[in-house]
């Protein structure tokens, strides 16, 4: 399967999203993803459901958005009415996880389950069935620009080896400090998704960068 770039906006320039966009979807991307905080959740308050479809109107790609929210089951019909086509919520603290992910399947969404630095894989068995992706955070969410913390990518491992995702057509998505200079480190863990906010945003030709961030996953695949 195609490996997936997916810019995040959150570091994009907010005066000018439309053209922001516009430059990724050239460049390349496969995806774009909308970080949504609601500062309960993480400590940073971000966007909601009016610039899910303000991207929605501006792009043809897939708008994947990933919630840092308390309570994400009140605005699951929003974010898919506003034009999400991937939906992913953080299992951290959410009693009814399998509820919330058969109510984005239940819209027609894809729906993914998002996974702390600190938080084990423990019991995903028991939603594999209502899983379209797991979201694995390669930092602690709230920000961007952070570093990316290495253990995380562990749990790629487990996901591939010891739960055996890919046969049952689950992507493996990354979020947080992948850049071109490590990407091709991550890819080897066997990552299906790769978010990337400040490692697009914040270089100048985004079309170079997205052309070199897939040389350096073909890289990684080959060896
Ligand atoms: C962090 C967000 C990320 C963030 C990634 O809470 O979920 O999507 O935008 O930004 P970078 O790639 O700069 O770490
Ligand atoms: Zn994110």
């Amino acid at each position: 399967m195609k490996k997936l770039i997916a810019p995040s906006i959150l570091s994009a320039d907010f005066t000018c999203l439309r053209e922001e966009i516009k430059r990724v979807e050239e460049a390349g991307a496969d995806l774009i993803h909308v970080d949504v905080m609601d500062g309960h959740f993480v400590p940073n308050i971000t966007m909601g459901p009016v610039v899910v479809e303000a991207v929605r109107n501006v792009t043809s790609l897939p708008v994947d958005v990933h919630l840092m929210v308390e309570e994400p089951i009140r605005y699951i019909e929003d974010f898919a009415a506003a034009g999400a086509d991937w939906i992913s919520v953080h299992i951290e603290g959410e009693k009814h996880l399998e509820r919330i992910l058969s109510r984005i399947r239940s819209l027609g969404k894809r729906g993914g389950v998002v996974y702390n630095p600190a938080t084990p894989l423990d019991g995903i068995e028991y939603i594999m069935h209502a899983l379209d992706f797991v979201l694995i955070m390669t930092v602690n969410p709230g920000f961007g620009g952070q570093e990316l913390i290495p253990s995380t990518l562990e749990k790629v491992k487990l996901l591939k080896e010891n739960y055996r995702v890919r046969e049952r057509g689950i992507l493996i998505e990354v979020d947080g400090g992948v850049k071109v200079e490590n990407i091709s480190f991550v890819a080897a863990y066997g990552v299906d998704v790769f978010v990337s906010g400040t490692g697009i945003f914040k270089t100048k030709d985004y079309k170079k960068t997205i052309e070199r961030m897939r040389s350096e996953i073909e890289k990684s695949i080959k060896n």
